[in-house]
């Protein structure tokens, strides 16, 4: 059924309140539906770093309207919810990095966002589709012969992840016990255009575009679903239209590629050798591999994906990071900062290509500190960890960030030891010699 004809079919749908619409999927959605069916859309959107104004640019202003706000504010989703037909949930803290960091904004807007838009679905009788992600199932190992589908048990292990599978869960408990008109979708990765340059795919290209050269970790192994995000759009919203209520639909493009196939590709966009790589020391075992099987969707509701073949998505892909650079330049140098600030720690594994950067945990008693920007030991002092760059903060230097601890180090040491070392020797002067400690040492 084509789109528009779909659409015709549902009547009273004409207009749609699309949450982080702003964002990367969001503003691509919001783009897609307006460009294939007569809705007209409010986005909501906090425009966090992450959202931008710019990224609905050159809509049509009688069928697109942002208003800028939480989605954790129960007056003002009350009053959008209302007036809608239906909701179209993207808005998600949505970078792994971020939620080890300080995992609270992503409980909130997750979690209690989440909640707070069904509750006023659930009053005023909407439609709801929620968007999450593959990521609540776990992971693959590369052997793995299966692939997730809507029957694959959640495990998931980050604070990004986790607050995405309880937001689902919630979707859920409202279907069955508040019969919400509700649907649900789990995506794999994205890439295309409006992609933060935080990300894997955008950070290669604009380092590859600023003369840089990847890195990969090992020998790049890592395998990742990718989807074009405008099929990723034509899914929801044939979901939206047809979709069972209560029904989870899995939506992948059998786009799984290794990191090292798909830096290959960049570097042949730009011309490069394919070994003009950075490799990173390899750090065997997780997150191998995401796979998703998404015959539900096609054989149910006859979807199917445009961008088939993943280099040609890859290569437009290019070409609108070379044409819109006005777009993410100015992100740019904020993000190679919030990376060699928090020099991304990480503990033995190999990892790039995660959609969100899913970061690897500390080793045990070892904590994130915000104020020195690296790990604490469990006393709470820099730890000597070494620090490697993640997959979407692959050129980040590892020296450099190596460099980074040393100094947090070097500071912690001459802070602390100094104050401490006065006492220490006195106290094993005092047991251990009869000549009297030595002098305090003062620092200057
Ligand atoms: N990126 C992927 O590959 C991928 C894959 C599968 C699923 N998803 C899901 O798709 C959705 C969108 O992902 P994305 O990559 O576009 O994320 P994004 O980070 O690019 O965009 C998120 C948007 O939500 C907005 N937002 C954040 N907190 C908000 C709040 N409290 N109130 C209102 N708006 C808020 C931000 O300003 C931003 O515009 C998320 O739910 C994510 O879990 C993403």
């Amino acid at each position: 059924m084509a789109l528009q004809e779909a659409a015709d079919n549902l009547v009273v749908m004409r207009t749609l309140l699309v949450t982080g619409g702003a964002g990367f999927i969001g503003s691509n959605f919001v783009r897609h539906t307006l460009a294939h069916t007569d809705l007209d859309i409010t986005v909501l959107d906090k425009l966090t770093y992450a959202g931008s104004r710019e990224s609905l640019s050159g809509l049509p202003a009688g069928r697109c309207k942002l208003v800028v706000g939480d989605i954790t504010d129960a007056r003002l989703v009350d009053e959008l919810v209302m007036t809608h037909d239906a909701v179209v949930h993207f808005a998600a803290e949505s970078h792994n990095d971020n939620s080890l960091a300080n995992p609270r904004p992503f409980v909130e807007t997750n979690v209690v966002g989440t909640f707070t838009l069904l509750e006023a679905a659930r009053k005023h009788e909407v439609r709801f589709h929620h968007i999450s992600t593959d990521e609540v199932y776990g992971d693959l190992e590369l052997d793995d012969p299966e692939r997730f589908t809507e029957a694959t048990p959640y495990n998931p292990s980050s604070p990004y992840s986790a607050t995405k599978a309880g937001s689902d869960l919630l979707v859920r408990a409202w279907v069955r016990s508040f019969d919400v008109q509700a649907t649900i979708s789990n995506c794999s990765n994205n890439y295309g255009p409006f992609q933060h340059v935080e990300k894997f795919i955008p950070r290669q290209i604009t380092q590859l575009m600023d003369g840089m050269r990847p890195r990969i970790y090992g020998e790049g192994l890592n395998v990742r679903d990718w989807i074009h995000v405008d099929d990723h759009s034509s899914a929801v919203l044939l979901i939206i239209e047809q979709g069972v209520i209560g029904e989870t639909y899995l939506i992948g493009a059998d786009g799984e590629k290794s990191n090292r196939e798909v830096v290959e590709l960049l570097l042949a966009e730009f011309g490069r050798e394919s070994t003009d790589v950075e490799q990173v020391t390899d750090r065997a075992g997780h997150d191998m591999r995401y796979g998703i099987d998404s015959s539900k969707l096609r054989a149910e509701l006859g979807w199917a994906p445009r961008f088939g073949n993943f280099a040609e998505g890859l290569a437009d892909t290019v070409e609108w990071y070379r044409a819109n650079e006005e777009w993410w330049r100015p992100n740019k140098a904020a993000t190679e900062a919030m990376y060699a600030r928090q020099g991304q720690w990480r503990a033995p594994r190999a990892s790039g290509g995660h959609r969100h950067d899913r970061p690897t945990r500390l080793p045990s008693g070892h904590r994130f500190n915000r104020q020195s920007g690296g790990p604490t030991s469990p006393a709470g002092r820099p730890s000597a960890l070494s620090v490697v760059s993640s997959d979407a903060a692959q050129s980040l230097s590892a020296e450099k960030a190596e460099d980074e601890a040393r100094r947090s180090l070097s500071s912690w040491m001459s802070a602390d030891i100094s104050r401490n070392l006065s006492s220490c020797c006195r106290a094993w002067c005092a047991q251990n010699m009869s000549s009297p400690p030595p002098p305090s040492v003062t620092r200057t």
